[in-house]
């Protein structure tokens, strides 16, 4: 088969609509002149027509935000101009963006049938996603959450023993790490856990990335040799590629449909990818072979203990391409989103230390300081579930998604004297829970500080219960976050785990490299931006640009 990259086939049928464009014009010229008696010289048509096209600058500026830009940068001036919802019409077509629940709840629940991932989602993300859950839509959307859903059961989901064993070893590479006199960066730590937990829970085979040594500080002056092993390598590669091919797939989805022109050379995901498969195949392989000789499970009933989701998908199909793309989606979906949250709670804890204390009292008083915490006890810890919350509320993991139309529709103004807008089929419609989750008029006055109170007192009522929509970390209707529990318990357990382990947490400026710094620019804004200590950036997830650097301080086991 002949291998054409996504701009060779961008640009042959890029050209074939250029050649009818052409086409159209010379002859629509002619028949003027035929008829008119005049002619307009074809080149002053052409360019005329060229320049009268919006033009790149759009693009280049929505580029240069993501490069130096906080999230919303950009979005915010118009919000703040036209209200929460406007046309951002990039290149030629119709963007509609909203931050308003009314619309967001719309797209994901009341008229979910109406907006899909659509076409040009599924091509920009194929040769990542493949056919797995992320990248489906329509009538196979239902098959794909019901093979995966048995792993999502409660007894499945507090698998405690499973997030024990690697926080212990995050625990002791923390520990050791610290007491060579280093920071940490916490967000490669968080990301080492959660890949070895999920390729575990996933799979069964964890990549063991936490074996292969953590970071030193970019100016470190001593870093000792570290000793190098297969598995690390291994490790650090796959972690690595699976990186990239996620940055890759975001970075298409910005430069809209045009994206295929950077890839004029070169599939970029190919590369990555080759490493990523090199790692699942075997796996899915294996697990094909194994499944001759697992009993017959009666239908209906729930996966055993020790069952991963791969040994529980493999009784459903024998393709191993449709085994390959489930696990990588479920990789993609429930890794990356942790450990950015996980790493935005600590970031938390070390700016506002009154949280950091109240959140260990509480934890201390319920477990003690090396208890095992189970599914009660998290349950029962209500300041920690506000903490969470609070930090899903300012810095939600995914801040910004897009759908789009099947058929044309409404949207309701959000001002009353204002006709709603008309959303054509076949339109994007972008949304942003990111800047939803920190608009004033719908959480109050104090919507940017950090607060977790505002989960247990009179606020929550004021705000959240009365319209639950204005909150979505995890999305909403028939395709919300299939590991939501999940997420919870595990991030329960990491922080219960840590705070046991250390009494307190401080960020460490000087061991982060210097694109870990907010811009100098940032703190003439106000909110949030004015006083970030940190650079949160956005591939298909938001992350701290750089890592997060941290000391922390051990307890000594009194409390
Ligand atoms: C803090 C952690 C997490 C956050 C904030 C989060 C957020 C989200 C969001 C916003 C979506 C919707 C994406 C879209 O439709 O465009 C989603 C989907 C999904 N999530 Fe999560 N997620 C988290 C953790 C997890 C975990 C741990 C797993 C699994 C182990 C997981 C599995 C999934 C799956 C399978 C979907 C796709 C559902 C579908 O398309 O129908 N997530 N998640």
């Amino acid at each position: 088969m002949v291998y054409v990259t996504p701009g060779v086939d961008f640009l042959a049928k890029g050209f074939l609509i250029l050649g009818a464009f052409v086409g159209t014009i010379i002859t629509l010229n002619s028949s003027v002149a035929a008829r008119a008696g005049y002619h307009i010289p074809t080149w002053m048509l052409l360019a005329g027509t060229t320049i009268a096209i919006p033009v790149l600058s759009t693009i280049y500026k929505m580029m240069e935000n993501l490069k130096i830009g906080y999230p919303g940068d950009g979005l915010d001036e118009v919000m703040a101009k036209r209200g929460p919802v406007f046309n951002m019409r990039v290149l030629w077509s119709d963007l509609m963006f909203t931050a308003s629940p009314e619309h967001i709840k719309a797209m994901l629940a009341t008229d979910f049938q109406n907006y899909v991932k659509g076409e040009r989602f599924h091509y920009n993300m194929e040769s990542v996603l493949g056919t797995g859950v992320f990248n489906s839509d329509g009538t196979s959307v239902p098959f794909h959450r019901s093979i995966t859903r048995p792993m999502f059961t409660r007894e499945r989901i507090s698998h405690f023993e499973l997030f024990d064993r690697r926080a212990s070893q995050v625990i002791d590479k923390l520990r050791e790490r610290l007491r060579e006199g280093y920071a940490v960066d916490f967000q490669d730590l968080m990301s080492r856990f959660t890949l070895d937990a999920a390729t575990e829970f996933l799979f069964g085979n964890c990549v063991e990335s936490l074996s292969a040594g953590l970071p030193y500080p970019y100016n470190a002056t001593y870093v000792p040799p570290i000793k190098r092993t297969a598995k690390g390598d291994a490790a650090n590669a796959f972690a690595h590629a699976f990186l990239e091919a996620q940055e890759v797939i975001s970075v298409r989805e910005r430069y809209g449909w045009v994206w295929p022109l950077a890839e004029i050379f070169k599939d970029k995901s190919y590369e990555p990818m080759k490493i990523v498969n090199s790692y699942i195949e075997p796996i899915v392989k294996e697990a094909l072979e194994k499944k001759r000789n697992l009993p017959i499970r009666e239908k209906g009933k729930e996966p055993s203990d020790g069952e991963t989701l791969l040994d529980s998908l493999v009784r459903v199909t024998d393709d191993p391409v449709v085994l390959k793309d489930e696990t990588l989606n479920i990789m993609i979906a429930g890794r990356d989103t942790t450990a950015s949250t996980l790493t935005f709670i600590i970031y938390m804890l070390a700016t506002v230390p009154n949280i950091m204390n109240r959140l260990r009292e509480e934890i201390l008083s319920k477990v003690g300081n090396s208890r095992r915490p189970d599914y009660d006890d998290i349950r029962d810890m209500k300041y920690l579930r506000a903490v969470i919350n609070e930090t899903l509320r300012l810095y939600p993991i995914v801040p910004f998604n897009v759908r789009e139309s099947v058929n044309a529709s409404t949207w309701k103004s959000d001002d009353p004297n204002q006709k709603p807008f008309f959303i054509p089929a076949g339109t994007k419609t972008a949304y942003s829970v990111f800047m939803m989750q920190r608009r004033t008029d719908l959480w109050g006055p104090d919507a940017e500080v950090i607060d977790p109170d505002r989960w247990l007192d009179e606020r929550l009522k004021t705000y959240v219960s009365k319209n639950p929509f204005i909150f979505l970390p995890f999305n909403a209707g028939p395709r919300i976050c299939l590991g939501q529990q999940f997420a919870y318990n595990e991030m329960s357990f990491m922080i219960i785990r840590l705070l046991q382990n250390f009494t307190s947490v401080e960020l460490h400026p000087g061991s982060a490299p210097p694109e870990a710094h907010p811009p100098a620019v940032w703190a003439e804004a106000g909110g949030r931006k004015g006083i970030e200590k940190v650079f949160p950036k956005m591939h298909l997830t938001m992350y701290t640009n750089g890592g997060l650097w941290v000391k922390m301080t051990e307890s000594d086991g009194t409390n």
